[in-house]
């Protein structure tokens, strides 16, 4: 069943008083639990459908759907997590993830469970008290994506989540991400500019062209993976040396590539 569905999207802007079309004939359908990941050339529109999903901007032309109802503004069903770690800057670790929470109406003894079990899943433990000034990025991103899987949202909304973490602190949050999708399947749309983060995370791959952004190709990544058991390596280093890794890799970034797909470099 599809939980997030964009039916024939398209947007419009205006810029400098032209109309320009930004999205044209979007189809897309995520399904109950799936990790779908969307890349594709700077300006092709990623941004601009992820916040047509969490509410924030809306279709000149076709519906986003999230659970079988058209989204018109931002709702409890839908966590976004962002480029820009977006923490409260007043409040501990423990606040920024409580605070969905408490808008939610969860009691307290629930909202202690899941702050606790989140928290300890993204190593967090022992932070509850500090504030996000005297946390490193990846710290930072970590409160961010505990605050977002704690309202147990149907719909996880991720915008380059790790765009700016430093390489290292970027592979182990991929690793945690991993963990967490692996143990909590939630259905994601997770957007990167980073091919090898795609193939890792995802179990469908979505290559977008641009002017107008739209979908030029889908890629399941999940039967292959489950198919060549990736699940048995631990560390992203191991699984990216898989052949069948290397081959998928290779297979999206020639669609980023290829004259329809975005400027070919070489
Ligand atoms: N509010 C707006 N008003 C006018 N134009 C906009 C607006 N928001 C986005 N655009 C334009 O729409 C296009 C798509 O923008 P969007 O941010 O969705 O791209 P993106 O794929 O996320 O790019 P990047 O990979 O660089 O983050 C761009 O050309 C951008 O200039
Ligand atoms: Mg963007």
């Amino acid at each position: 069943m599809a939980i997030i569905d964009f039916k024939g999207v398209e947007r419009v802007f205006h810029q400098n008083g032209k109309a320009f079309v930004a999205l044209k004939d979007l189809n897309l359908q995520v399904q109950d639990r799936e990790f779908v990941a969307i890349v594709g050339p700077s300006g092709c529109g990623k941004t601009t459908c992820m916040r047509m999903a969490a509410g924030l901007e809306h279709p000149t032309a076709g519906t986003v759907s999230v659970d079988n109802e058209v989204v018109t503004a931002p709702g409890p069903d839908r966590a976004v997590v962002f480029q820009a770690f977006a923490l409260f800057p007043w409040k501990t670790v423990w606040d920024n993830v409580e605070f969905g929470l408490i808008s939610l109406g969860v009691d307290a003894a629930e909202r202690r469970r899941r702050i606790e079990h989140y928290i300890g899943l993204m190593g967090l433990g022992g932070y509850e008290q500090a504030f996000p000034h005297q946390l490193s990025g990846g710290m930072q991103q970590r409160v961010a994506i505990a605050r977002a899987y704690v309202l147990d949202p149907k719909v996880l909304l991720m915008d380059e989540p790790f765009g700016a973490l430093d390489a290292q602190t970027r592979t182990l949050m991929q690793e945690e991400l991993v963990r967490l999708a692996r143990k909590h399947p939630r259905t994601v749309l997770f957007i990167t500019h980073a091919v090898e983060e795609a193939v890792y995370l995802a179990d469908r791959i979505v290559v977008m062209t641009g002017r107008p952004g739209t979908i030029r190709e889908t890629i399941d990544v999940k039967t292959i993976r489950q198919a060549e058991h990736w699940d048995r390596h631990t560390r992203i280093e191991d699984v990216m040396d898989e052949p069948s890794f290397v081959h998928l890799r290779s297979q999206v970034w020639k669609l980023l590539r290829s004259p329809d797909g975005g400027p070919d470099l070489h």
